[in-house]
């Protein structure tokens, strides 16, 4: 006897990325951060008392929210803390889709945003992006046309990282009738020469969330802690009414807080995951790959010659190292490559020259 909802047995669920078989397994297949979280953060765990376990967590993470508040320019009333960006998607569903409401989105892009479709029993209205998976000029026009009451946009993009520009994503805000969500889970990784920031666009638009997650700019994906920011009455709702009421644990808030309190640290790694992104494309373009520019801390690499992308993949996995593959259209030719540390990029870029060679 099946009682799930007819919608849930017609939906396959979300597949994450590998676990490592072993430890000196090369993981570059879920865009974590190389690099260790902050010291601070180390502390701060080792400073949590027994006690502060008993109680449940301050309900609103608000000391977190303030201290995002200030990093970013905004109110506290204008963050909302959630346990991992993940939360975020579904709670802007829930929150601003009406059940049986489309949800829109881009194709390709992160591939939970279909599941959590399906969950809410959403139809998608997909639209595809263009060559280089750049949003298309008419993409808010057939988002209204489909009657939708939610977008994702992931920026930069998705698997390709591709960076869509701030005029870009106001005119989408502008033109939509309903909720942009612009998914910013790897925008610590612009370039800064890029000056790319789109926060001052919450001021402008009262229908745009962005998202912010702490899993790969402050290397705590093992954590679980994200947040959204948006004018006050886009958050309100999620603030106070349908986010669970403890959503982030103390251990959560706490490190979170510290992390963000190193922001000096993150960045750091920021810049090293940028040099090594540059030194990792480059090489790759030299064993015959075609790569997007990439301003995220992954790369999209097209597979050269008479090896399939799924080949490519098992072999890279019998050699110890993994890497993401996506079996659908227009990615299914390719591979999406976690910036690693120096030393793990290197042991990727050797074995890919032998598996292609
Ligand atoms: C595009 C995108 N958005 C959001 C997330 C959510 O991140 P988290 O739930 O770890 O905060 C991820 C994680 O991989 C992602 O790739």
């Amino acid at each position: 006897m099946a009682y799930e909802r007819e919608s849930i047995q017609r939906m396959s669920g979300y597949v994450p990325g590998k676990q490592p078989a072993s430890p000196t397994t090369v993981k570059l297949n879920t865009n974590e951060n190389p690099y260790a979280p902050s010291p601070a953060v180390m502390r701060a765990l080792h400073g949590i008392e027994p006690d502060s376990l008993r109680r449940y967590p301050e309900p609103m993470s608000l000391a977190f929210r303030e201290l995002a508040a200030q990093t970013h320019g905004v109110g506290a009333n204008e963050i909302v803390a959630v346990n991992g960006g993940d939360e975020l998607l579904r709670l802007a569903i829930t929150t601003f889709v009406e059940p049986g409401r489309p949800i829109g989105m881009l194709e390709p892009s992160y591939s939970l945003y279909p599941v959590l479709a399906q969950i809410h029993n959403s139809p998608i209205i997909g639209v595809a992006a263009g060559q280089g998976f750049g949003v298309p000029e008419d993409f808010a026009a057939r988002m209204n046309q489909a009657g939708v009451a939610l977008t994702f946009l992931v920026n930069p993009h998705a698997p390709s990282g591709l960076l869509t520009s701030k005029a870009a994503i106001a005119k989408i805000a502008r033109e939509l009738n309903s909720v942009l969500l612009v998914d910013e889970a790897y925008v610590d990784f612009v370039d800064p020469e890029r000056a790319h920031d789109l926060l001052p666009l919450l001021r402008e638009h009262d229908n745009i969330l962005f998202l912010r997650t702490m899993s790969k700019g402050y290397s705590l994906a093992g954590l679980r802690f994200g947040y959204g920011m948006g004018c006050a009455s886009l958050i309100a709702p999620l603030l106070e009414k349908t986010r669970d009421s403890y959503n982030v644990d103390v251990v959560a808030q706490r490190l979170a807080q510290a992390a963000m309190a190193d922001r000096g640290y993150a960045q750091d790694t920021w810049r090293r995951v940028r040099e090594e992104r540059t030194r990792v494309r480059a090489a790759l373009l030299a064993l015959g790959c075609l790569v997007p520019e990439s301003q995220s801390n992954f790369l999209l690499a097209q597979v050269p010659g008479d090896k399939s992308a799924p080949q490519a993949l098992a072999a890279l996995e019998a050699g110890g190292i993994l890497v993401r593959y996506f079996p659908a259209p227009r990615l299914d030719t390719a591979l999406r490559i976690t910036i690693g540390s120096p030393e793990q990029n290197d042991k990727l870029l050797s074995l890919l020259g032998v598996i292609l060679r």
